[in-house]
C-alpha cells in the first residue's frame, strides 16, 4: 500500500536519549512534579509502548520527546543532536522534518476541513506545492477510512473519526519518529487493529514509534513496554 522507504533502514543507532529529565509544572505558584529524573533510551527503528497510571506523566514525556515542550531540566539528545536547552521555536524545523505527533486530544484546527488539517504538516515541512501536499493528505485519510469525509470539519465528525484524522495528519510526512498518545483510545477494537496494522507497516519501513496506551493488548503490538511510575521510566520487556 505504501512506497518502501529507502533512506532509513533499521539500525542499532539510538534515536532518543533522555538523561535525568525533570518536569515540574506550576499551578498558582504551587509546583507539581510530573517527571523526576527520567532516563530513557530508544533505539532507531524501535517500537515502544509507554504505559502507566493516569497522571503519571506519559503525555508530559511525549510532549518533551516531540519538541513541543522545551521547558524541563535534564538532557535530551535526538538523533545525536542535543536539543535540551533550546527554545521550542528553534526546534520547529527539526520537529516538522522528523516527527509525526498524535495528540491525546487530537488538536485538529476547528475551522479547517480534515483534508486541510491533514495537509498542514506537509505544507509546513516541505518546499512543495499545495496540490501534492493535499494529495498526500487525501491518501492518508483514505487509508484511515475517511475518504468520504474529506471536506468535513472536525466538529462534523465522530470522536473516532477525529482520532483517525489526527493519525492521518501525523503520518502525512512519512515521519522517521512517530509519537502517538493513546492513538486507539477512541476506537472500537477492529478499527484499533487496523490502525495498529498501519503503525506496524510504518515500523517495518524503519520508523521509530513511541506510543502511549492504557491497553495491554495494544501495547503487545510493540516490541518493548516502558512503564512510567513515580516520574521515572522502568523497562518491562513485552
Ligand atoms: N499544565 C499543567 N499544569 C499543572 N499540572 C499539570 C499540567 N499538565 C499536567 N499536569 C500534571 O502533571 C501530571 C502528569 O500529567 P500527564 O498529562 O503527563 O499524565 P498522563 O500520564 O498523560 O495521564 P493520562 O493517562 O490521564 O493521560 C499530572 O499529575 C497532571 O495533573
Ligand atoms: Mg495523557
Amino acid at each position: 500500500m505504501l512506497a518502501p522507504r529507502s533512506e532509513v533502514a533499521p539500525s542499532a543507532a539510538t534515536t532518543i536519549r533522555l538523561e535525568g529529565v525533570q518536569k515540574t509544572y506550576r499551578r498558582n505558584g504551587v509546583p507539581v512534579a510530573a517527571l523526576r529524573g527520567l532516563d530513557l533510551e530508544v533505539g532507531s527503528g524501535e517500537f515502544v509502548a509507554i504505559m502507566g497510571r493516569s497522571g503519571s506523566g506519559k503525555s508530559t514525556l511525549l510532549h518533551i520527546l516531540g519538541l513541543i515542550d522545551a521547558e524541563y531540566e535534564g538532557r535530551y539528545e535526538l538523533d545525536g543532536q542535543l536539543v535540551s536547552g533550546q527554545v521550542a521555536d528553534a526546534l520547529a524545523p527539526l520537529r516538522n522534518r522528523m516527527i509525526g505527533f498524535v495528540f491525546q486530544t487530537f488538536h485538529l484546527l476547528p475551522q479547517l476541513s480534515i483534508l486541510d488539517n491533514a495537509a498542514l504538516p506537509a505544507l509546513y515541512a516541505r518546499d512543495r506545492d499545495a496540490l501534492r501536499c493535499r494529495a498526500d493528505a487525501r491518501r492518508r485519510l483514505e487509508e484511515m477510512g475517511l475518504g468520504d469525509r474529506l471536506e468535513h470539519r472536525p466538529n462534523q465528525l465522530s470522536i473516532g473519526q477525529r482520532q483517525r484524522a489526527a493519525i492521518a495528519r501525523a503520518l502525512v510526512n512519512d515521519p522517521r519518529l512517530l509519537l502517538a498518545d493513546e492513538p486507539t483510545g477512541a476506537l472500537d477494537s477492529r478499527t484499533a487493529q487496523e490502525i495498529l496494522g498501519l503503525l506496524a507497516e510504518l515500523h517495518a519501513r524503519g520508523a521509530t514509534i513511541v506510543m502511549v496506551t492504557h491497553d495491554p493488548e495494544v501495547a503487545a503490538a510493540a516490541g518493548r513496554v516502558v512503564l512510567i511510575r513515580d516520574g521515572q521510566a522502568h523497562d518491562r520487556r513485552a
